[in-house]
């Protein structure tokens, strides 16, 4: 770097100036800020500022004043997708996988074994120490940097407290930079759910924090020059099977006060028997809003520390002190009177909620398709679920096709589900060429409303946000904004609906029980069914849990490596199951997961599976 021109840019520290890739909103653009329109002098940063954008640079060329410089969002892709390159490599679905990431599809062409939004990040390693003793200490301390945490954030930084998040990986290497990022009101048929089991007045308030959420979203995005698209939503009927409950979604998207139609017709290239459509609601690229948080968070002096996981919460003295592992291997506390763990679903097992959560993992593939690419989002309310939208990139639109869910380590070979999806795009969209394949996971509440708020009732210290059931982005903002204003006094007046205690929860604790039933099951069977696998061997790729009870062995083979690990989840004791999809191994019990070398992914553990005996 010596002798070259610096800039600083917020999460990367001081870097070389770089020539411009063009284009305003794009993924890889690089756009001077509007102080650089004005001012003769640099500071230059990259995209997505906090202040509007008013002209894009030209492509491939330096700024004519300083430079600009890779865009946050470069930053983060990078390590997920070194993580996910670890996890894909010799995927026996997909044949040879370089060691980029990519793999050789079924047309011949390299697939990215990474989410649309997480592609093309530029290599960053974290840095060893990425917190000095004196920087340890926080107002509000905010785990996990998706979407809740990093908009949990800056609303707080907003109100001028003193915050910083924690991350054990990335800014958005969780669900948030694996989702498809629809925003949208009409979720499928979660609000016939949500009617049938809590009444129209609950179901309306769920509603009305959704569309403060989207409103949130749209605003914040129309304020910082990103790019999302309006889009009309539908949930439809892929068979006449999925008539009746299309048209119940329709009666309680009525009741609770959406605008919603039956249409009879959309021009898919799919099986469409009617559905339901909402107008006007939005989708986006989620990296480059989140990139825009991550600005924002360290403009108002709050602090970003990705690479650090914390493992436990203790009470100290009037605050909390948060146990923390650095990547690098380091562990310290960091204090704080409050806490909001916005980690997916909560590491700390105080409230239970693993109890009340079924994580579900999705798969997606994006395509480039010759031709017309359907507008719109799409959903389907039958099985097999079939979720749709475009996606603009750099490269052109792509297609997004989501689907292939089952409960997180429950399913014997999420592969073949998988490859069914991909053969169903295959045959809706002739010519389609896959260039992403994807996974993520998310967690279904057992009464079907999200729990935000304190993780124990009338503890005002430690929060939670949870429970979106794959409809995080609207959800996520809304919990978001009632963290926030919570945590400043204030409380927004759709909260009941989105509480983590109340009386609503009564109508789960069936769901409860028959989730805990399948749990004991799923226990018992984990450390009962190895048994009969005594002498099995992992033949050319895959992973199996062998050995008795009191001697068992998780052994896989990726990439021609064997690893031999623990299959016992440091979380509460469950026996990991091998996924053929993801090659990873999965807790059947609340759904956390692991490499192939027992390196925790994600999930309520907060620890590595150990080395086998
Ligand atoms: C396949 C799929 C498709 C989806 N599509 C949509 C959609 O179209 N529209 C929609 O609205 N929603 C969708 N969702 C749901 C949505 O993506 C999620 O609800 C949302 O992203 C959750 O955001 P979050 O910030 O709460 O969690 P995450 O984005 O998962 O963030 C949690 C963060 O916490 C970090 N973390 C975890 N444990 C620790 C720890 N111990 N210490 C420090 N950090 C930690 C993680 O690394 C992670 O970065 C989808 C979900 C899936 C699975
Ligand atoms: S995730 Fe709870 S026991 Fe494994």
């Amino acid at each position: 770097m010596t002798g070259q021109p610096l800039v600083r840019n917020p999460v990367l520290g001081e870097q070389p100036v770089r020539n411009c890739a063009g284009g305003i909103g794009e993924l890889s653009c690089c756009m001077p800020s509007a102080a650089l329109l004005d001012g003769p002098s640099p500071p230059v940063r990259c995209g997505y500022l906090s202040t509007p954008i008013s002209r894009a640079c030209v492509p491939g060329s330096a700024c004519t004043r300083s430079g600009c410089q890779p865009s946050p969002s470069s930053v983060t892709k990078s390590v997920s997708k070194a993580l996910v390159t670890s996890v894909f490599a010799n995927h026996p679905m997909r044949g040879l996988i370089s060691r980029k990431g990519f793999v050789d599809g079924l047309l011949g062409t390299d697939i990215a074994m990474t989410s649309l939004w997480l592609a093309d990040r530029v290599d960053r390693p974290l840095p060893p120490n990425p917190l000095d003793e004196a920087d340890r200490s926080a107002d509000v301390v905010v785990v996990g940097a998706g979407i809740t945490g990093l908009i949990t954030a800056v609303l707080l930084a907003r109100a001028s407290r003193d915050v910083m998040v924690l991350e054990a990986l990335t800014a958005g290497a969780g669900t948030t930079g694996n989702t498809t990022a629809k925003i949208s009101l009409l979720q499928g048929i979660k609000l016939s759910k949500i009617v049938g089991r809590h009444g129209v007045e609950t179901a309306q308030q769920y509603v009305q924090g959704n569309l403060e959420g989207l409103e949130w979203l749209v605003q914040h995005c129309e304020a910082h020059g990103l790019s999302v698209q309006r889009q009309d939503a539908y949930t439809y009927a892929q068979s006449e099977k999925g008539l009746p409950a299309t048209r119940e979604e329709l009666t309680a998207g009525k009741t609770a006060g959406l605008d919603v139609e039956w249409v009879d017709d959309a021009d898919v290239p799919f099986p469409f028997h009617g559905g339901v459509r909402l107008a006007r609601q939005a989708q986006f690229d989620p990296m480059p809003f989140l990139d825009s948080l991550i600005v924002e968070l360290d403009e108002r002096n709050g602090r970003l520390v990705q690479g650090v996981r914390v493992r436990r919460v203790s009470s100290e003295g009037d605050g909390l002190a948060l146990h923390v592992g650095s990547s690098a291997g380091d562990e310290f506390d960091v204090h704080a009177k409050q806490c909001v763990l916005a980690t997916g679903i909560p590491i700390l097992d105080r409230g239970g909620f693993f109890a009340r959560l079924k994580p579900n993992r999705s798969y997606c593939m994006a395509y480039q398709v010759p031709g017309n690419l359907t507008r719109g989002m799409y959903i389907s309310a039958d099985s097999p679920t079939r979720s749709v939208r475009y996606a603009p990139t750099a490269a052109g639109d792509r297609l997004i096709v989501g689907g292939a869910g089952h409960p997180v380590g429950r399913e014997k070979h999420p592969a073949s589900s998988v490859q069914e999806l991909a053969s169903w795009a295959r045959v809706h969209y002739p010519g389609a060429l896959q260039t992403h394949y994807w996974s993520a996971q998310d967690y279904t509440p057992a009464d079907d409303l999200p729990y935000v708020g304190p993780i124990l009732p009338g503890n005002d210290k430690i929060f939670v946000a949870t429970g979106f059931d794959k409809w995080g982005m609207t959800n996520g903002t809304a919990a978001a904004l009632a963290l926030s204003s919570r945590i400043l006094g204030g409380r927004m007046e759709w909260a009941e609906a989105f509480a983590s205690w109340s009386p609503h929860e009564l109508s789960g604790i069936p769901t409860v029980m028959q989730a805990n039933l399948e749990v004991g099951f799923n226990l018992a069977k984990g450390w009962i069914t190895p048994l009969t696998r005594i002498g099995d061997r992992t033949s050319v790729g895959g992973g199996v849990v062998s050995g008795p009870p009191w001697h068992l062995e998780a052994r896989s083979l990726v990439s021609g490596v064997e690893h031999r690990v623990s299959p016992v989840c440091p979380h509460l004791g469950g026996i990991v199951n091998w996924n053929d999809a993801d090659e990873s191994w999965e807790c059947p019990l609340h759904g956390s997961r692991f490499a192939p070398d027992g390196t925790l992914l994600e999930g309520p553990a907060t620890r590595n599976l150990t080395a086998a005996q």
